[in-house]
């Protein structure tokens, strides 16, 4: 079966732009993406839009439906009644490009920043890893690196000022992992999460859990773990103490 939905899609680039109505065909079983697809093909064949997959694991159909981050082709046209109208618009955290594509370098700059893993001092073949330790990091490992959670976190999402201070949602997840990681030979992960990524800005309200399609709970699982860690180097005194005697870093 199939009906006449109405769509508002944004439309511009850099300069500026404005919501566009459109009313297009839906059918059975189709997303989000379906419908931009659709509007491509039959209405507006230069409309802009990023994607790769249509299968949520590219993470490039990141966009705003009624408001809210969300993957394009993730987004059954089933979850809306047929009289509403949905509002496509592009990642709001973000420089818009065109349309709905916007530049998400801040992401690559904020990643390229973290020190990558440090090898053991262990030979090729001797490095062993407890199965436990593993699944810790696991979960993280399934970020599909979509941005909708440094979308949504409102450290950013309203203050391009606080972008150079704070790495972001994504990124406290990948320093989480890091630190977890049983064979990670850095010992200042935290230090490095708390003095370069500004993990202090971010205060525990799981926007970025809720909007995440991986549903890593990135909030429980990483960032109170990593903040744990912070307050535990700064504030106990057994690692002042060995600060000052010189038996490890600050
Ligand atoms: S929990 Fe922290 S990182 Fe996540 S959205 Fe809230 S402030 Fe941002
Ligand atoms: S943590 Fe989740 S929301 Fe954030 S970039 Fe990775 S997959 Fe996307
Ligand atoms: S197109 Fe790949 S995640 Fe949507």
């Amino acid at each position: 079966m199939s009906y006449d939905a109405r769509f508002r899609v944004w439309r511009g680039d850099a300069d500026g732009g404005e919501l566009v109505d459109y009313t297009v065909e839906v059918n059975d079983g189709e997303v989000v993406l379906d419908i931009i697809h659709r509007l491509q093909a039959t209405q507006s064949g230069d409309l802009a839009v990023r994607w790769n997959c249509k299968a949520g694991k590219c993470g490039s159909c990141s966009a705003e439906i009624n408001g809210m981050p969300r993957l394009l082709c993730m987004t059954r046209m089933s979850t809306f009644t047929e009289a509403e109208t949905i509002t496509v618009t592009p990642l709001r955290a973000f420089p818009v490009i065109r349309d709905l594509v916007t530049d998400v370098s801040f992401n690559y700059a904020k990643a390229r920043q973290i020190p990558a893993f440090a090898p053991p001092d262990l030979a090729p073949g001797e490095y062993r890893m407890q199965q436990v330790d593993v699944e810790r990091s696991q979960e993280f490992r399934k970020c599909i690196e979509c941005f909708l959670c440094q979308d949504t976190c409102h450290v950013v999402r309203d203050h391009e000022d606080n972008k150079e201070a704070f790495a972001g949602p994504r990124f406290l997840i990948r320093a989480a992992e890091l630190d977890m990681h049983p064979l990670d030979a850095r010992d200042d992960r935290a230090d490095f999460a708390r003095e370069e990524q500004g993990i202090g800005m971010c205060n525990i309200t799981k926007c970025c859990t809720e909007v995440c399609p991986e549903h890593i709970k990135i909030t429980d699982n990483a960032i109170i773990p990593m903040k744990e860690r912070v307050a535990g180097r700064r504030y106990d005194p057994l690692v002042w103490l060995g600060t000052k005697i010189g038996l490890r870093r600050g």
